[in-house]
């Protein structure tokens, strides 16, 4: 069985299709049609719902976080022991809640499909922030999509609505949420099923192998933002699942003297801090990963377990030199993480092995660590080439070179020919354009949609020279990672 509070409804739910998503849950099950389904793939945000999860700060203090979440890629299943909020909650006796009267009196509002999804996003951006400046509005409603009244007056309502806030009704309530959260806290493994179809909710490292073990079919549930997409998109059913996000050590970010371990369930929003203190590009190519709604589900872990060719966290990893933890069983090792992807699709995974966390060495003085991302949008977008190039240059003389791209292969891949161009040499134009004419002999890229071979290598050398060219002009503020 699993339990979670539908806004304040308890439900306990275990006869339900695992594959079932919460947008056809709350429209299909409980009648609850706000929440509209517009693509279906997390690019639109018309489904956007907003989940309550039980935290404690460092203070002690009990609270409950609110995230903007895509409820066509949410399976039910990860609601166990949390709250979930949905556009026909935010109304309270006969009164709009202030987004959604800032909606209205901004002119925000036209085709109704798009709006319950922008309120949502309001709400959980209202929850998260005091006096949102352009930015932070901005990264809260960049995963909506509106193709007719425009997005400056739901800028303007992002404004109304969270400057100056009052307490509304789930502020009046929070002790009584917290106390109810807290008492359907998980305590055991969960479990939803319907027929031979189950998903499996662990809570702890060794439930989950022991888990893996005994279904080595079951396919892993992170965040779900691929997985569900093989639901939504083509029509499969995922027999068994198990779902990693109650896994509390797999969503740790320990801090240690030389490296960081992150917990392979961590969302990639949790990811942020630590890593943009650290490596700041990172944190910027963070802000580009698809949108807040899809950065608050999908995982650091689902990012390399999912092995695309494109994904965007590998290459900087791996020219970090990071490396994975996997576990199996009782079982430990730890890889390199450009050991880990093998072809395409194929990782050195073994049957019932799963990640657990990510190390990703400190930052050091004499490191030259760049990342740069190649999509036709700005925000939402996968894409055509990620570069991520980390140098190490002693008395103008390169000493270690690990350069890696996405988008130029079947893997993402560290660039061995460009690198053993660079090692040894100065750090100079000629030595660059040299580098440059390798990565021809490290790279054959495909064309697709997204962009043409031609293009891609094209891109890939470029950048390499962008690098060179800010490293040398550190004044120079191109570093922002946008391209069209
Ligand atoms: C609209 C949209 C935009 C996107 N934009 C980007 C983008 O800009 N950049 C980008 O890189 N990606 C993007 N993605 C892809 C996706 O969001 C990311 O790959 C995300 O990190 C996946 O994490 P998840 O937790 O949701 O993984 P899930 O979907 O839960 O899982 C993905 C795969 O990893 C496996 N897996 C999960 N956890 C583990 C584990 N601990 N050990 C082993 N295997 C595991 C699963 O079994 C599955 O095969 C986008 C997706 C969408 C829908
Ligand atoms: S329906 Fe478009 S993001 Fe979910
Ligand atoms: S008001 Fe709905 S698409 Fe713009």
């Amino acid at each position: 069985m699993i339990q979670f509070l539908l806004n304040q409804e308890l439900r306990s739910e275990h006869a339900l299709d695992p594959n079932l998503t919460v947008l056809n849950y709350l429209r299909e099950h409980v009648g609850k049609s706000g929440t509209k389904e517009g693509c279906a793939s997390g690019d639109c945000g018309a489904c956007t719902v907003v989940v309550g999860e039980l935290q404690t700060d460092d203070a002690g203090r009990e609270h409950i976080r609110y995230r903007s979440l895509n409820s066509c890629l949410t399976f039910v299943s990860s609601l166990h022991g949390k709250q979930l909020i949905s556009v026909e909650d935010l109304k309270h006796k006969g009164e709009l809640h202030s987004v959604q009267k800032a909606m209205v009196e901004c002119h925000g509002s036209q085709c109704g499909f798009c709006t319950p999804g922008f309120v949502m996003s309001l709400f959980a951006l209202q929850k998260n922030s005091d006096a949102p400046d352009h930015a932070k509005a901005h990264e809260a409603l960049a995963g909506n999509l509106c193709r007719c009244t425009g997005y400056r007056p739901i800028l303007a309502a992002a404004e109304q609505s969270c400057c100056g806030k009052q307490p509304d009704q789930f502020d009046a309530r929070e002790a009584e949420t917290i106390a109810r959260l807290k008492a359907i806290a998980p305590t055991d493994i969960g479990e939803l099923n319907s027929g031979d179809k189950r998903c499996l909710v662990p809570l702890t490292v060794a439930d989950l192998a022991d888990l893996y073990d005994a279904y080595p079919q079951a396919r892993l549930l992170a965040g779900g933002t691929d997985l569900a997409l093989e639901v939504t998109q083509f029509h499969r059913t995922l027999p068994v699942m198990i779902y990693v996000g109650n896994v509390a050590e797999m969503k740790r970010i320990d801090t240690f003297e030389d490296r960081i371990e992150i917990g392979a369930a961590t969302a990639l929003s949790d990811c942020y801090e630590a890593l943009n203190a650290e490596y700041p590009d990172f944190g910027e190519l963070l802000h580009r990963f698809a949108s807040l709604q899809i950065r608050n589900q999908g995982t650091l872990g689902g990012n390399i377990g999912n092995a695309s060719p494109i994904g965007d966290s590998p290459p900087l990893l791996i020219a970090l030199g990071a490396q994975v933890v996997l576990c199996k069983g009782e079982t430990r090792r730890t890889l390199n993480l450009e050991d880990y992807f093998i072809d395409y699709k194929v990782t050195a995974r073994q049957e019932s092995e799963f990640i657990e966390k990510i190390i990703v060495p400190r930052a050091s003085a004499e490191q030259l660590f760049r990342a740069y991302k190649v999509s036709k949008r700005l925000d939402d977008d996968i894409s055509a080439v990620c570069a991520a190039f980390n140098l190490r240059v002693e008395n103008g003389v390169i000493t270690d070179a690990r350069m890696a791209f996405g988008g130029m292969a079947a893997i993402p891949k560290r660039a061995a020919h460009c690198e053993a161009a660079l090692i040894g040499a100065p750090f100079t134009n000629t030595v660059v354009e040299r580098a440059c004419a390798a990565l021809a002999e490290d790279f054959t890229p495909l064309s697709d949609f997204r962009a043409s071979k031609e293009y891609r290598l094209l891109s890939a050398q470029n950048l390499l020279r962008k690098y060179f060219i800010e490293l040398q002009t550190p004044h120079i503020e191109t570093r922002v990672t946008a391209y069209v």
